[in-house]
């Protein structure tokens, strides 16, 4: 079992592939979190937690007299607020007699087989009964009477932890919740560097790493959706750690809405990293008898560095978290008619790109935002999911027989989240949208945010839906998602459940999409967010890929994927090959092949020199397609360290082939270019496919070969395949 209980110590000992967690049941009941690394065999931790240095200003435990212990001074696993612990605490409870004092200690626990899931959230899940084993420590805040259940999972091939909390109000008055972390790590160290993806539209994603320093930093969204400006992820990586060496841990919140990751470094030179829903924007009302669940988080510790990480967190989400047909199953090729045609189209337009697509063995034609009402620009027509026939004579089924009878499958855009002022159903139901009352709405893109927390509207979203998918062969949704929150209320809520609208919200948004994809298990679900802007594992869990960004540049979306790639798997990045002015088709095909690999542009305006490229990409598509998305990452040179090129590598899981892609963003004026390729088995000979030549695995890891012979100019690329 790779959770033990050890009673004589009161140690809990969670051995997550190579990594251990130790926790320990302390005097009075209080929860240390005093190891969390590299696995070892040992409980010997006695003597971890005492910190006798507590000073008048970090007040002393009275109970245990003369030991000078400290609440401010131990590791707390899961501190509350403003009782004796001033660092940033996992959670504070506003109790009926308006105060916030909040204090957890353990009473019991269960360790047992498989793991649960927070309930109405995404969650990843066990493949088998025995592959996780989770442990539930139930804690009690005697003086209020809430009680907390901590809920850990640990994965046991690989060194992963999810956990989330569970408050429920024992108490016979009603409470308020102010904050409640998913996690709280506790390191007893603080030399790391803080590492994180921030971005904006066009950017999604850039890596930032600095050094901690005393104090607190850390990333968030107020916006209601994780958002383009900071992702939910963020490392910690040891002083000196890079991309093949050294420790890091990942951290990711499996959310969709406002977040929060905080590093919080103390006067004593610990760690502790919090993470959960943004308590900016939340308080959630308990009445007696109510639960609440947190988010579910996912921590992971890698002993080789930041590729390692990356690694890990792309096994446990392709094993454990994206569901599905298609989590497996190749996934369609497809064309999406957006940058081809933007609103401008009609049924004969999207069959001739259908035809020309054909020719070059693309499998889907995808029709993007425009299809529907009188939605002819973005001024309107959100929320009214009828046809318009105006472009589409007949009809979709028309249009549908059509494509399927080229012998290509058929997708559509939906964005059931928004509603457009100027659209009969805000005409109807003005009150429909998100707002609070006698304050004006502020309008992004022509359109405000519909209210998902209510039934009935995500009722008729749903029908609107229905009506549409039930009739029609239909087998691709794009789901969009194009503004953030603000003026956040509903009209049924109110005090004092008026601020639970930003979780509420979320929480609808999966219920109508978990509905979609239970209902239709056999359409293909892409998320997006004006590109990127809500790329996280929450939606990973409903769709197996999400839109990267708007921004289908190659030479700047090398910098979107490397970023993305940091926690994200490659079959989970929308990728496709634009008509963008920069390189050639066949370096904008290495790129997006990085990705689900698809196309965005007219080919009615391909030339035949550019067709024939095109299928040539669509062989490499399937030829690559199980290498890519189920194989290891290897980053070997990214756009942060490296201003003349990018480089990446994936390897087979039985390592028995590998591919190697370079793209050039300058050119390299040197006459060698010594490539290492890595992750290759040492004992294997491999044969680079385009020249025959035999290599070993170790040759190719430590000699590495010389590519200044391949190509070097601005903006251009190439693969070298491996097979053993
Ligand atoms: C967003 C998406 C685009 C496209 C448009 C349609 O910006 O990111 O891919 O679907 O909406 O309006």
């Amino acid at each position: 079992m790779p959770i033990t209980f050890i009673p004589e110590k009161k140690i809990f000992k969670l051995d997550a592939g190579s990594s251990s967690c130790v926790l320990r049941v302390w005097d009075e009941g209080y929860l240390l979190g005093l190891y969390y690394a590299a696995s070892v065999p040992d409980t010997n931790f006695e003597g971890y937690e005492l910190r006798e240095w507590a000073s008048s200003f970090s007040p002393r435990n009275e109970i245990l007299g003369e030991r000078y212990f400290s609440p401010d001074i131990v590791p707390l696993e899961y501190s509350g607020f403003g009782t004796g612990d001033f660092r940033k605490s996992a959670v504070a409870v506003r109790n009926a007699d308006g105060n916030d004092a909040t204090d957890f200690r353990y009473v019991t626990h269960r360790i047992s087989e498989g793991k649960p899931a927070p309930a109405g959230m995404p969650a990843t899940f066990a493949r088998s009964g025995e592959d996780c084993s989770t442990l539930e420590i139930d804690m009690e805040d005697k003086t209020t009477g809430m009680k907390l259940t901590l809920v850990y999972t640990v994965f046991e091939d690989l060194p992963v932890i999810t956990r989330f909390a569970r408050l429920t109000n024992a108490s016979d008055r009603p409470a308020d919740i102010e904050k409640i972390a998913s996690a709280s790590v506790q390191l007893n160290a603080m030399d790391f560097d803080f590492i994180h993806l921030y971005g904006r539209w066009g950017a999604e994603r850039n890596l930032v790493r600095a050094p901690l320093a005393h104090g607190h930093q850390s990333i968030s969204s107020t916006r209601g959706s994780s958002s383009h400006y900071h992702n939910p992820f963020a490392a910690l990586a040891r002083r000196g750690a890079d991309e093949d060496h050294g420790e890091v841990y990942g951290f990711n919140l499996i959310y969709s809405g406002s977040f929060d990751i905080t590093a919080d470094v103390d006067y004593y030179e610990t760690t502790r990293v919090n993470m959960g829903i943004n308590p900016d924007g939340f308080l959630w009302h308990l009445d007696p008898g109510e639960t609440f669940e947190t988010p579910e988080a996912v921590t992971v510790y890698s002993s080789e560095g930041l590729g390692g990480m990356s690694r890990i967190f792309h096994r446990l989400y392709l094993n454990h978290l994206i569901r599905g047909r298609y989590a497996r199953e190749k996934r369609p090729l497809l064309i999406n008619s957006w940058e081809a045609a933007y609103f401008d189209f009609d049924t004969d337009k999207l069959v001739s790109f259908a035809e020309r697509a054909k020719e070059a063995g693309i499998e889907m034609l995808v029709m993007d935002d425009g299809w529907f009402s009188r939605r002819n620009d973005d001024k309107s027509s959100l929320g009214d999911w009828w046809v318009n026939e105006d472009k589409l004579p007949g009809g979709l089924g028309v249009l549908i027989d059509r494509v399927n009878a080229l012998g290509l499958k058929f997708g559509i855009w939906y964005e059931p989240e928004m509603i457009s002022p100027d659209s009969d159903l805000y005409r109807a139901h003005p009150d429909w949208c998100i707002h609070v009352p006698n304050r004006a709405n502020s309008i992004a893109r022509h359109q405000y945010v519909i209210d998902m927390s209510r039934a009935d509207v995500r009722e008729n979203i749903w029908e609107q839906m229905n009506a549409v998918l039930s009739k029609y062969k239909i087998d691709y949704v794009k789901w969009d998602f194009n503004r953030n929150l603000t003026e956040a209320g509903s009209a049924l809520l109110s005090a004092p459940h008026g601020e639970e609208i930003f979780h509420r919200f979320v929480l609808g948004t999966y219920e109508l999409m978990g509905r979609l994809v239970d209902t239709y298990p056999d359409i293909l679900l892409e998320n997006c967010s004006g590109g990127g802007g809500r790329f996280d594992p929450g939606m990973l869990y409903f769709s197996p890929q999400i839109w990267a960004s708007d921004n289908t540049d190659a030479v700047e979306r090398l910098a979107i994927q490397f970023g993305t790639s940091l926690c994200y798997p490659a079959s989970s990045m929308g990728a496709h090959v634009s008509m963008s002015r920069r390189t050639g088709f066949e370096t904008k095909g290495n790129v997006a092949m990085w990705g689900t690999f698809g196309y965005e542009l007219d080919p009615n305006r391909l030339s035949e020199k550019d067709l024939e490229i095109v299928k040539k990409q669509v062989a490499e598509y399937h030829e690559y397609y199980d290498l890519i998305h189920y194989g290891d990452l290897y980053r070997i040179t990214d756009p942060w360290d490296n201003a003349y090129r990018c480089a990446w590598e994936f390897v087979s899981e039985d390592r028995r082939e590998a591919l190697y892609t370079q793209v050039n963003m300058r050119y390299y004026h040197c006459p060698t270019l010594f490539v290492r390729f890595r992750g290759l088995d040492p004992r294997k000979i491999y044969t680079l496919e385009s020249t025959g030549e035999k290599y070993s695995g170790a040759f190719l890891m430590n000699a590495g070969l010389n590519l200044s012979d391949y190509p070097r100019g601005t903006g251009e690329s190439f693969k070298l395949h491996f097979v053993s």
